[in-house]
């Protein structure tokens, strides 16, 4: 393993088990995994900041490799801050690697020292998306399995709260 941290950075809205299988995954390979969950407001997150950074500190509760900040702005800045020089990024099939390609390409043109290290995750999340947890909680089906059993109850108890679900 090597001493060395490294920054996961998403919306995590909600984590899945995708995330948590590359965070498990990089694990292997760094001796902390620092999650940094974007505030992003332009993407009407269903869950706030707060409750995005909570579910994952929860899952991870018992591993103090891991870590949960948020942030926004631009990601190498908050790297910077972080004293990280590698990003994790996961990728599923197909449709990921030509943003993510960009994203990479971008980054490195913002600050060489930053290296991106994709990570592949089960073939079972291969397809797996918040996106696609957020449509289905929102229509009522079954997401166990594809999240963290706490993260399934967070979700029912948003599509049965006052303010509906919305599909973005
Ligand atoms: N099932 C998955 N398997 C592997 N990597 C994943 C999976 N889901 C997300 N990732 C990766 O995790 C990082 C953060 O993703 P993000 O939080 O935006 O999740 P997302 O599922 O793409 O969310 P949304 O559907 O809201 O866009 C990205 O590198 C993304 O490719
Ligand atoms: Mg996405």
């Amino acid at each position: 393993m090597l001493k060395m941290s490294a920054l996961y950075p998403g919306s995590f809205d909600p984590i899945t088990n995708g995330h948590v299988d590359i965070i498990e995954r990089g694990l292997k390979v760094f001796d902390r995994v620092i999650v940094a969950v974007l505030k992003n407001p332009k993407k009407h997150p269903l869950f706030t900041t707060k409750e995005r950074v909570k579910m994952v500190q929860d899952i991870f509760a018992s591993r103090p490799a891991v870590e949960v900040r948020a942030f926004d702005g631009l990601l190498v800045d908050f790297a910077r801050t972080q004293g990280t020089r590698v990003v994790i990024r996961g990728l599923r099939a197909i449709s990921d690697f030509e943003y993510e390609f960009q994203m990479a390409l971008m980054n490195r043109s913002l600050e060489p020292e930053i290296e991106t290290f994709f990570m592949m995750p089960s073939v079972h999340y291969s397809f797996l998306s918040s996106n696609l947890v957020r449509e289905v909680a929102a229509l009522g089906g079954s997401v166990d399995g594809l999240v963290p059993p706490a993260v399934s109850r967070r979700l029912r108890s948003k599509v049965r709260g006052p303010h509906k679900v919305q599909i973005s």
